[in-house]
């Protein structure tokens, strides 16, 4: 991937001017304008990010003290101001006349629809927030969020911001098992989840996967709300157990927003690093708050005529920021969608997109690119008409899947925003404003005003734009919107991401980039074990960790190969106990992808899993991750491999012995 991104970069020079059209109509319009909000930024740092804050979120008691940096990396923003985040999405929306504006308009996969108004998801919202507190939840206690893409999950998330409870959302495609692990390591009171989800036309079995995570342990789990969604059978456990829709009828919708200091733990989302188990990033209120409402307005350029849609999973940072806070905290519409894209056919984003109105659409370069392959009749069956906007998330888009979204999904006539950053930023951190910034298919061009983002060398020195020679990615100040630490482990927090420069805090994204002669940021991929596959993050030692929990395995090592519709895909090198002639190999394999599916989840089953005798290892007993993604990738090996103990292993690992 990072060869050819960068061959990408050197090539690519095609530039794409803000369309006039769209420029009139912009909150930010011109180069002019984005440059001069970028200017007062440098200027007084902390000042535009006070105005931001003060304009933008309604304060239960306003702040007086901006960014505290007295305990670096323990950054504060606006830390003696308090707020609820349920107020700011839903109550001042209606009490600003604007109750009935449609906010969720909901479709299911088997073409089922519901839609709520603001005022409507309120009274979810406060009925919900009453049934927690009624389970004894209270400010600061932790909710497990399992449910599949339906308008509760907004919910749900939205009534533990109302009372001060933190979430942790658990995307619903992960296994037992891997629930079980966040839910402890939060030490959650409550879990909120659904029979099932619908994805594929199948059933997802969410309830069993809570049942056996809490047969296994979760002592601090009370209770377990369970709406009923896909009607499938579940067992239940009396006393523990409550239907979603039974404690909604009992409650009274009266539930007044509980006020929290500005950097009380809205929420938990665990994410993939290189070492060890999935982190739980933990995000502050009234920052991340700041970063969801400017980036939608700087952004997605949202306004009140907008039918706004982010097809992401509300389990991934992308759902929480673009699906349950940002669109709300901005009284947008936005559409909702349950399923799997290709349901029935493969036009169905398109169809949905036609029927709501859709003007500003947002999904991941795999989803472009997979949709790119079953054809441009799909799309071309569709009014696209309405749409005006486009953007991507997650990986860099290869200029061919930019150009289709922008020719045959986007007429030619929508800008497309493509958006750099992380479950750790919380928000935008560097794409186009699309009304301002030129467009170069591939790169997300410049870092929003008040983001210091920089390409540095090892030592922390800028790498000159323009000089053709890649970096790191790091961001020079804190934003608002950042996380604050790892959940339970502050240590982990200051390693990861603020200690790779000696004697000077600065954020280490783990991405490494590049800057071309005009200063657009060009992502060229990560520095560290991780990898993106279909735009998720997956931890290649996630992955081995979970294979060598298999009782047939010795050792494992895990790359991602390039992957034309998800990036990446999962390549597994796998050592066995016994031998591996004494092994029937291809129910072996059969049985490993099963067993990390158990482990973690669908998204982490290996696509290729290939037996050998030993790993490819340094004299000092270092795995050759290199060499292995060189095979992976079926290429050529040019490394020297004369250090290797046994050089057959190399042959072995090619699949030819
Ligand atoms: C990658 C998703 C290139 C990057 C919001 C980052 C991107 C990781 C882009 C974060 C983009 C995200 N271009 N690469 N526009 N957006 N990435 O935490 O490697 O799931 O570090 O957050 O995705 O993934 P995460």
């Amino acid at each position: 991937m990072t060869d050819e991104t960068l061959e990408t970069v050197l090539t690519e020079n095609r530039v794409f001017e803000v369309p006039a059209e769209f420029a009139e109509h912009a909150r930010i319009a011109g180069m002019e304008q984005y440059l001069d909000m970028a200017r007062q930024a440098t200027q007084d740092y902390e000042g535009f990010w006070a105005e931001q804050a003060r304009q933008e979120i309604t304060w239960s008691k306003p702040f007086s003290q901006v960014l505290d940096e007295s305990n670096p990396p323990f950054y504060k923003w606006f830390a003696d101001g308090t707020l609820n985040v349920s107020y700011n999405c839903l109550d001042r929306h209606i009490e600003a006349g604007n109750g009935d504006r449609p906010a969720i308009l909901w479709e299911g996969e088997p073409g089922d629809t519901r839609n709520f108004t603001y005022a409507e998801l309120l009274e979810e919202v406060g009925k919900l927030g009453n049934a927690l507190k009624s389970y004894g939840v209270e400010k600061g206690d932790r909710v497990v969020i399992y449910m599949p893409m339906v308008p509760e999950a907004v919910v749900a998330m939205q009534a533990c911001a109302r009372i001060g409870a933190t979430h942790s959302v658990v995307f619903g495609g992960f296994s037992a098992e891997a629930l079980k692990d966040r839910i402890e390591d939060a030490g959650a009171k409550v879990v909120i989840t659904a029979d099932g989800g619908i994805r594929g036309g199948k059933t997802v079995a969410l309830k069993k996967n809570v049942d056996r995570a809490l047969n296994e342990g979760c002592d601090t789990v009370e209770h377990v709300v369970v709406l009923q969604r896909a009607e499938n059978e579940i067992d239940w456990t009396e006393g523990r157990d409550v239907w979603f829709r039974e404690i909604m009828e009992r409650e009274s919708a009266d539930c007044a927003p509980e006020p929290v200091e500005a950097e009380h733990p809205l929420f938990i989302l665990y994410t993939s690093g290189s070492t060890g188990k999935p982190k739980g990033v933990v995000h502050s209120s009234a920052g991340y708050l700041l970063g969801a409402i400017t980036s939608m307005k700087w952004v997605f350029d949202i306004g009140e005529d907008d039918v706004y849609w982010c097809t992401a999973d509300v389990g991934w940072i992308t759902g929480h920021t673009y699906i349950a806070y940002g669109p709300m905290a901005v009284g947008a519409t936005q559409v909702m969608y349950e399923g799997a894209p290709t349901v029935p056919d493969p036009g169905r984003l398109w169809s949905i997109a036609e029927r709501t109105g859709t003007t500003v659409f947002y999904t991941a370069p795999t989803a472009i690119r997979a949709l790119m392959k079953q054809g441009d009749e799909w799309p071309n069956k569709h009014d696209l008409s309405k749409l005006r906007l486009l953007g991507t998330v997650g990986e860099p888009i290869n200029p061919a899947a930019w150009m289709w979204y922008y020719q045959v999904i986007g007429g030619g006539r929508c800008p497309i925003v493509d958006t750099w950053w992380q479950t750790e930023t919380g928000s935008h951190m560097i794409s186009p404003l699309p009304g301002a910034v030129p467009l170069k298919p591939g790169s997300c061009t410049l870092p929003l005003p008040g983001v210091m983002a920089d390409v540095v060398d090892e030592e922390g020195n800028t790498v000159e734009p323009g000089s053709h020679h890649g970096g790191l990615l790091v961001l020079r100040r804190p934003v608002p919107s950042m996380l604050r630490t790892v959940w339970g482990d502050d240590q982990r927090y200051i390693d990861t991401y603020w200690s790779h420069f000696p004697d000077q805090y600065m954020y280490l994204a783990g991405d490494s980039a590049t800057r071309d002669e005009d200063g657009y940021f060009w992502i060229l991929g990560r520095i560290d074990d991780v990898i993106n596959v279909s735009g998720h993050r997956m931890g290649t030692m996630e992955v081995e960790s979970a294979l060598v929990a298999h009782d047939k395995v010795a050792e494992a090592a895990v790359v991602g190969r390039p992957d034309e519709v998800k990036g990446n895909s999962i390549f597994a090198f796998v050592i066995l106990q016994g031998k591996r002639e004494d092994e029937d190999l291809e129910a072996l394999r059969e049985a490993l992808r099963a067993h990390v599916t158990d482990e973690i989840g669908a998204i982490a089953r290996p696509d290729e899993i290939r037996f050998a005798d030993a790993l490819p290892k340094t004299r000092s007993g270092k795995i050759m991750r290199r060499l292995l993604r060189t095979i992976a990738s079926g290429e050529e090996v040019t490394q020297d491999i004369s250090t290797l103990e046994d050089e057959n292993v190399v042959r072995q690992l090619q699949g030819k012995a």
